[in-house]
């Protein structure tokens, strides 16, 4: 039986601890967290709560206590201050890639950079500035672009004109804010299509990908409102999206493979763990607009559920380098997701208050996001509180049971009920149809 320890507690860390613990061979889950997710203690045999996920010395002190055989990293901040660095140190392999190797993540000039270094497609027109030297000029050559402050901000540090930028003089100011935080800001074209995620399993060398899944980021039905860091995800029953063609996720694959190759010449050193690319589906093909180097949240709800080979050989595979001798198998089965959230969240999130949760229905999966389980029950902090995923034959039968899941939840809380609908992922299909007529 393999001993992990398990960095997070958020609902993404609860699917990854229960996939591992699903392992035939047995799992002892060690986990280093900063909140008590219920779902995650129940099936840790050591749960340590640290004051936060970065503090490297309670980290490396918990798994000189622990022993693990090997870790696993969720979440983006401790994957890009290098906590697979710090947990070298006291020899212990982590899945999740060291801090040089994180910049594909942390740092969007990087992975910018780098596409272009090693001829490499996918890249938007793109410029770095560190000063605000030229930034107008850019602007008003590319009409409409984006600003990325070059370092993690929580899911705020990217805007887009005429979304967020209202004006070239808006995006000054973001961008030179950006500029004066890290350093540096990229400022890219903008591209026109639909998004997917496409997350791989990633061991060095070879790349084994999962199945697409679609996030929806607006914090409101219909895509409007505030950015989150995901209201929920769906993936269809073929591993690819209504909307997309059988030449777009080939194309995303070797978009991966090529940037795992380019990483290894760059660096000298082997990423190991989840590479997950965000793409866009454009007219002519398909586009990076970046990589997390870790399982998204929500979409590691979708993935994980339906993965039919043992996830510790995986992550084993992952260490060793040998992921190509693993037939990795995921279910034929369409999936929905969707997030409880407190009302008002992002902008005023009600927080304290009690949530009663009914039965969960078969064929639908809970995983606990950020709640506080107390004595006499469940209670919201200010972030997503729940999630739901439904598993179907079709996504309207996944679609239908998160749905019924989802909506029994009593308590001031919302959450987006358009989210795998027929209705909105027709919007999706007639969308891509219009461009690429
Ligand atoms: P991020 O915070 O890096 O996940 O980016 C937030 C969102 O900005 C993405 O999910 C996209 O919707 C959008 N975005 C980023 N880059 C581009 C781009 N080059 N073109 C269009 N949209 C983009
Ligand atoms: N689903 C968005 C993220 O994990 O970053």
């Amino acid at each position: 039986m393999k001993r992990v320890l398990l960095v997070g507690n958020g609902a993404r860390e609860h699917v990854i601890a229960e996939t591992l613990k699903r392992s035939p061979s047995g799992c002892e889950l060690g986990v280093f967290g900063n909140a008590n997710n219920p779902g995650i203690r129940a099936l840790a045999s050591s749960y340590f709560v640290a004051n936060s996920l970065l503090n490297f010395e309670a980290l490396r002190a918990f798994a000189r206590d622990f022993h693990p055989d090997f870790a696993f990293i969720g979440p983006d901040d401790p994957v890009g201050a290098g906590a697979a660095d710090a947990l070298l140190e006291e020899g212990v392999e982590s899945v999740g890639p060291l801090k040089i190797l994180a910049q594909l993540e942390s740092s969007k000039s990087f992975t910018r950079d780098l596409l272009q270094k090693y001829g490499i497609p996918g890249n938007p027109k793109f410029r770095v500035f560190t000063s605000s030297e030229g930034l107008r000029e850019w602007m008003e050559e590319l009409g409409d672009y984006v600003v990325k402050a070059d370092g993690l901000m929580g899911g705020k540090g990217v805007q887009v004109s005429g979304e967020h930028l209202k004006t070239i003089d808006e995006g000054i100011a973001f961008a030179e804010l950006g500029i004066a935080k890290f350093g540096r800001v990229v400022v890219e074209e903008k591209f026109i299509g639909e998004e997917f995620s496409y997350m791989s399993f990633v061991d060095g060398t070879h790349v084994v990908d999962m199945p697409a899944a679609q996030d929806h980021k607006r914090a409101y039905e219909g895509d409007t409102g505030p950015n989150t860091g995901g209201m929920g995800t769906y993936s269809d029953a073929d591993h690819s999206l209504p909307f997309l063609k059988p030449s777009d996720l080939q194309s995303a694959h070797e978009i991966t493979v090529a940037v795992l190759k380019a990483l290894h010449e760059e660096t000298g050193k082997y990423y190991k763990g989840i590479m997950y690319g965000g793409f866009m589906a454009v007219k002519d093909g398909v586009r990076l607009i970046e990589y997390n180097a870790r399982f998204g949240d929500p979409e590691a709800m979708n993935v994980l559920p339906l993965l039919k080979t043992d996830f510790v050989a995986i992550c084993e595979a992952i260490l060793k380098g040998t992921l190509d001798t693993l037939d990795v198998e995921f279910e034929k089965r369409a999936t929905v997701v969707k997030y409880i959230v407190p009302e008002g969240y992002p902008i005023s999130p009600r927080r304290g208050e009690k949530i009663e949760v009914g039965a969960v229905p078969e064929g639908v999966r809970m995983y606990y996001a950020a709640v506080d389980a107390r004595e006499d029950g469940l209670y919201l902090s200010s972030s997503r509180a729940l999630a739901f995923v439904g598993v179907g034959a079709t996504l309207a039968e996944a679609e239908a049971a998160a749905e019924s899941a989802v909506s029994s939840v009593k308590g001031p809380v919302s959450y987006r009920r358009d989210i795998g609908t027929a209705a909105l992922i027709q919007k999706r299909v007639e969308h891509m149809k219009g461009l690429r007529r």
